[in-house]
This record gives structure tokens, C-alpha cells and sequence, in this order.
């Protein structure tokens, strides 16, 4: 918790990392941390949230930020409904606004949205007096993976985000993850680097605070922490990337490429990881690869937000 005791958690909704302040941040982590002690207990279940109703409308696939808010839901004691678009009536060309309406008619405390389009989650909140999460909209925002990530480097560093460098390494242009990590992490204090080739790099970067490299060895010296970022197959027929074997060779984060870097370095990829393509196998299996932990921490972030979300006219935590 943030040690003023008048601070309150002032947002319906979390659509984008670029609606929270600093405190607003630091809150959520430390309240995290609290909900990462029960996760560690033999019976992970408070009624914190019970009564509660919160969907899980994915119309995209999803392992970990559906399942993670479905068991963190489920362990502050609310009900968990999944709608997808696979089995609902979107097959059938309902539209984005009446499965809102329909969804919100059953009255729930908040709605969970993954979604293709950047903006959907920002429609839905717009439409609907529930709070929505955003859980990954195009390639526009993914802002618990990013307050995750930060849940995961503050715990490796010991607390402190300002001054370490940390490099964002892959497909930048197609990245929700790289986006909100990249305004969150500087917010906080963290340098940041990129590096891509050139035709994965986004329109506009030159305005990012963020310095861009096109090569590994140089991208990765001296840095802190590296974020592999997954390569969006089902994203590349623009032929961007013609020849995947060349890019595993320039941009697979192997072990010569780490010890370039700080000797406590540490390799973050939010998943699911191609191994052999952008992160060697025994890079995504050694004990600096923190992807299991961002896993855990996922849960204990996504409590976090629902309970933020839904008490956010109550009185403080426990
Ligand atoms: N990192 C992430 O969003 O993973 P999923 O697509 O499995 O949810």
C-alpha cells in the first residue's frame, strides 16, 4: 500500500497503462504483493470479493491472462463467467455493442476484454456503467501484462526501477506488450532500448524515449533485464520478415548474447515463446529466465485490479 492513507484508487476502468500515475502504480503492486501471500497459502481463497461478477469475454485466444484472471477472480471468492467468441453469437454477426449490452443486462461487476481491434475495450467502456479491463486490444495496449512485468522486475531488483536499462527485443511493431511496457517502465525511471530489424520496428518510434538498435551485441551490453518478445507468425504475410532462419540468427537471445550484459541480468518473455526463434532453449530454461514467475505474479496483479476496480468506493484493504 502507498503509505498516505487518503490515497484512492480514482479509475472505473483500465484500459491502457497511460491513464496511471506513478502512485496510482506502486499502489497496485503493493497490493499485488499482498494477494501473492495468500497465493502461497495451503487454502488460496478469501471472500474479499464475494458476490461479485466479472466475464471473461475473449474474442481472441488466450492462456495466461484468461486463465490468470479466472483463478484470481475464483481466489477473491467472485463468480467467473468466460464467453469467447468460438460457441457465442458473435459467430453468428452480433456486433460488439449489442453482446455488450447483452453482457452488462446480467449485471456484472466488471468485464474482462480481449479483442483484435485496438479500441474495443475503450468502446465497451464508453457503452457500459461496469468497469472494463482491457486484456489486449490489436496492437494497441496490454496493461496488466505490463503492470505484471513491472510486479516481476520490481521483485528482481530489489524495488528499484530508476536507473537500470532494460532492452525490449523482437517484434516491436506488432507489440501490445512492448507499447505498455515501454510507458510504464519509463514512467518509473527504467532506460529503455529496442531492437529489431527495421521492418519490425513501429511508424513513429523516433518519438518513443527509448534508444533503437538494429543489433544484438551492441542492444544488449551492459543492460539489466531483456524482453523477448514473441514473433507474430500469424501477423507477418506482409512478407516483413522473408527468411525466418536469418532472424533467428541476428535475434534468437542465446547465452554468448547475455553475457554481454550485466552478470544479475534477467530474460522476461510474456508468452508464449517460439524457443529456437526468439529465445534459445536453454536461455527460456535457465534461472535468469523469469517466465514462470511473470506467470505467478500475473495472478497475484490481476487480483490486484479486480479488487481495485471493485472497491474502489470502499475502504482500504484489509
Ligand atoms: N502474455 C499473454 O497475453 O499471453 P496469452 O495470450 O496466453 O494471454
Amino acid at each position: 500500500m502507498t503509505n498516505d492513507t487518503t490515497y484512492r484508487w480514482p479509475h472505473k476502468d483500465l484500459l491502457d497503462v497511460t491513464q496511471l500515475s506513478a502512485e496510482d502504480t506502486l499502489h497496485l503492486l503493493d497490493v499485488a504483493a499482498s494477494f501473492q501471500e495468500i497465493n502461497s497459502r495451503p487454502v488460496k481463497k478469501v471472500p474479499t470479493l464475494k458476490g461479485k461478477t466479472i466475464v471473461l469475454f475473449f474474442v481472441e485466444n488466450s492462456t495466461r491472462t484468461k486463465t490468470s484472471f479466472d483463478v484470481a477472480g475464483k481466489r477473491l471468492s467472485a463468480d467467473t463467467f468466460a464467453l469467447a467468441k468460438t460457441g457465442s453469437s458473435l459467430n453468428k454477426g452480433e456486433s460488439l455493442k449489442d453482446t455488450g449490452l447483452t453482457l452488462q443486462a446480467m449485471a456484472p461487476d466488471i468485464i474482462v476484454i480481449r479483442h483484435p481491434s485496438s479500441g474495443a475495450a475503450r468502446f465497451l467502456a464508453e457503452l457500459l456503467p461496469c468497469s472494463i479491463v482491457n486484456g489486449g486490444d490489436g496492437w494497441h495496449a496490454h496493461p496488466t501484462q505490463a503492470l505484471l512485468d513491472c510486479y516481476s522486475l520490481r521483485q528482481a531488483w530489489n524495488g528499484i526501477f530508476a536507473g537500470r536499462t532494460l532492452l525490449i527485443l523482437g517484434d516491436i511493431a506488432h507489440s501490445r506488450v512492448a507499447r505498455s511496457n515501454m510507458h510504464l517502465l519509463h514512467m518509473l525511471g527504467v532506460h529503455l532500448r529496442l531492437c529489431a530489424p527495421r521492418t519490425l520496428l513501429p511508424a513513429g518510434v523516433e518519438h518513443w524515449p527509448v534508444e533503437v538498435y538494429s543489433n544484438l551485441e551492441a542492444a544488449v551490453r551492459d543492460v539489466d533485464a531483456v524482453m523477448c518478445l514473441r514473433l507474430q507468425l500469424e501477423r507477418q504475410q506482409a512478407g516483413l520478415l522473408p527468411d525466418l532462419a536469418e532472424y533467428s540468427r541476428r535475434y534468437c537471445l542465446s547465452r554468448q548474447h547475455l553475457a554481454l550484459a550485466k552478470p544479475e541480468v534477467k530474460v522476461l518473455h510474456p508468452g508464449p515463446m517460439n524457443r529456437g526463434l526468439e529465445i534459445s532453449n536453454d536461455i527460456a530454461d535457465a534461472p535468469a529466465c523469469l517466465v514462470l514467475d511473470q506467470v505467478s505474479a500475473g495472478v497475484a496483479t490481476r487480483m490486484a485490479v479486480l479488487y481495485l476496480l471493485t472497491t474502489r468506493n470502499d475502504g482500504d484493504l484489509v
